[in-house]
């Protein structure tokens, strides 16, 4: 068994951030209405003001719901690599030292400050390491969603209905925009976006869902795309739900940050889920703007900081990168909720437990 420290993380890992990269869009992929896979961006939708005042809960009952409990591995992640090397003739995952969903990352990065308990499963292939969430877990610790999770869960969904369009702003009909309120909601309808990043001396290959887009991409394939991550939140009027939405920020900004969208629109809702405000933030600004806002109302320190989150990752991926060189089997990547380590240890000494599928295999011995 390997173990990584986190305990005094705030201190360790003060100081100013490591040398990261920003991501670059390497490809992207969809699911559709029914989430089979398409090599192409047929489910990115188009950022439009949502009117104010909208019933989140408008539809509730005609909403079509993707079954998350199926294990869908890297499997589609790994498939839009595949298309990617047989369009480019190059291997994708050339100084490539992890390969995983955007979500394993934010969990990591968001160790030192919120402490939330994680099981991932790694392995090693050719010189890359690839990273999922152990789903056994996940569906073990997930808690029992009652009647008003179930419907909460949906305003998110609905709200991404109300904020976007099927095409650009300019194509769309003055209807399509009126009747965003009366579309069938439907979750299984994606859009990914796959990027290469760095945090220290690792390169990563992360994928993740988009939400949507602000306008369209840039003309310079080199300059960031402006995508628009879409979240909903309770209103603020007390400094206790002022200070969960702070700590919620940090998920916003982390999950943003590492597949380079720059802009979360925030809707704000009551409890009745009623949305009442629209508010747009700059991702690379959050946690600066989180200190000055404490530091301008005397508020004390900030219940996170970015730069601990970014040194504590880059610190914890070189160590697992290492750990992990050139080993065999399945290992399991275990953290505790207020643990003092990450531990780190075998649970098969040969195979790839579905984490790699056959086609990746095949394709890569080709
Ligand atoms: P909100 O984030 O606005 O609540 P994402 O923001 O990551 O694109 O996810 C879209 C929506 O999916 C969320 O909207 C929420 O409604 C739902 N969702 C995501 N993760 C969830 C989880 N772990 N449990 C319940 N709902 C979740
Ligand atoms: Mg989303
Ligand atoms: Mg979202």
């Amino acid at each position: 068994m390997h173990s990584f420290n986190v305990a005094d993380y705030a201190t360790r890992f003060a100081g100013r951030s490591s040398n990261i990269k920003r991501p670059r869009e390497i490809t992207c992929f969809s699911y559709d209405e029914n989430h089979v896979l398409r090599h192409d961006e047929s489910s990115l939708r188009y950022y439009y003001t949502p009117a104010l005042h909208g019933d989140l809960s408008g539809g509730y009952d005609s909403f079509i719901k993707h079954d998350d409990s199926v294990d869908e591995h890297l499997d589609s992640l790994l498939e839009s690599l595949i298309e990617l090397e047989k369009k480019t003739g190059k291997r994708s995952t050339e100084d490539v030292d992890f390969v995983t969903w955007r979500g394993m990352i934010t969990k990591i990065m968001t160790v030192p400050f919120m402490e939330d308990a994680f099981e991932m499963n790694a392995v090693f292939h050719e010189g890359s390491i690839y990273l999922e969430e152990n789903n056994l877990y996940k569906q073990s610790t997930r808690g029992f969603q009652d009647e008003r999770g179930a419907r909460m869960s949906y305003w998110g969904y609905k709200f991404e209905s109300l904020s976007t369009l099927s095409r650009p702003w300019a194509e769309a009909s003055r209807e399509e925009i009126e009747n965003r309120s009366r579309e069938i909601v439907n979750n299984k309808a994606q859009y990914c976006s796959i990027v290469k990043t760095g945090f220290g001396n690792c390169g990563l290959i992360i994928g993740g869902e988009v939400d949507a887009i602000w306008d369209c991409r840039p003309m310079n394939p080199e300059n960031p795309i402006n995508y628009v991550e879409l979240k909903t939140s309770r209103q603020i009027s007390t400094p206790n739900q002022n200070h969960n939405f702070e700590k919620k920020l940090q998920r916003f900004w982390a999950q943003s940050f590492l597949l380079g969208v720059p802009k979360i629109v925030i809707g704000f809702r009551d409890d009745h889920g009623i949305l009442t405000s629209i508010d747009i933030r700059e991702t690379q600004s959050i946690p600066a703007n989180i200190k000055k806002e404490h530091l301008a109302q005397g508020l004390g320190p900030p219940p996170w900081n970015g730069n601990v989150a970014i040194n504590f990752t880059t610190a914890f991926l070189e160590w697992l990168k290492s750990t992990l060189a050139d080993t065999k089997g399945v290992w399991r990547i275990r953290y505790q909720q207020r643990g003092k380590q990450i531990e780190v240890f075998q649970v098969q000494e040969s195979g790839y437990a579905g984490v790699l599928t056959d086609q990746f295999l095949a394709w890569r011995t080709e």
